[in-house]
């Protein structure tokens, strides 16, 4: 397979929703100064990462396309929760892409403790042979979600998905933890917003 012909598309779909997004954040401080995006990452999917996958799933190499949605990710990260929902409202009235899926892993946090809004978006893409819909998974966050999240995936990693009961229970209560941390930063939202005004102007 010709990985570097294949992926090229999803290269470009990852670096245009960044200048997109990254678009979307400086017209805020512009504008209304807080911005509801603080971070935005975005990645290709290791072709390794992208055969495990497919493996794990049983799923045909002429099928990767359609069956594998996140081989474009892209992440947005958000000061606080409500932000996170003026992102995704936002992403709805755009007309550049279509909106596939939405998991809300925020009002159903999963049994690992992960909290996240997850988006699977099909995206039109202009190729040198035309144009192409790719799917893409845009992830969007707190930092405190993104903190948890980071270091469970490392956890995971390092336990190859088999992490002990202790460290399962840890992690869970971690992620309440920072979800706390989520809503005692959202009830002084206004305070610490006007601190950062002041300290913008300055
Ligand atoms: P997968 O990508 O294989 O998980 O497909 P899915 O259809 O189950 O989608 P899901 O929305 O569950 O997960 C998509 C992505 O969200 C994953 O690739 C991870 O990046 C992230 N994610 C989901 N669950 C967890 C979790 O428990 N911990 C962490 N750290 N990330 C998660
Ligand atoms: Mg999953």
């Amino acid at each position: 397979m010709n990985w570097e012909a294949i992926l090229a598309p999803y290269k470009q779909v990852i670096e245009e929703l960044k200048v997109k997004l990254k678009g979307m954040r400086s017209q805020f401080e512009h504008e209304e100064s807080h911005s509801p995006i603080e971070f935005v990452t975005a990645r290709v999917k290791p072709v390794p990462s992208i055969l495990e996958k497919a493996e794990l799933r049983n799923i045909p190499l002429q099928d990767i396309e359609k069956e594998i949605q996140d081989i474009a990710g892209v992440r947005v990260v958000c000061q606080f929760v409500d932000d996170i929902y003026t992102i995704v409202n936002m992403l709805r009235s755009r007309n550049d892409f279509k909106i596939v899926e939405e998991k809300d892993y925020i009002a159903n946090k999963k049994d690992s403790g992960y909290r996240s809004y997850h988006m699977i978006i099909e995206y039109p893409v202009e190729t040198i042979h035309g144009q192409k819909m790719v799917l893409a998974e845009i992830q969007i966050r707190t930092l405190a979600m993104n903190f948890w999240a980071t270091n469970e995936h490392s956890l995971n990693y390092k336990y190859e998905s088999n992490l002990p009961k202790e460290v399962q229970s840890r992690l869970q209560r971690a992620a309440e933890a920072a979800f706390k941390l989520d809503e005692e930063m959202s009830k002084i939202r206004s305070e610490i917003q006007e601190a950062q005004r002041i300290f913008h102007r300055k």
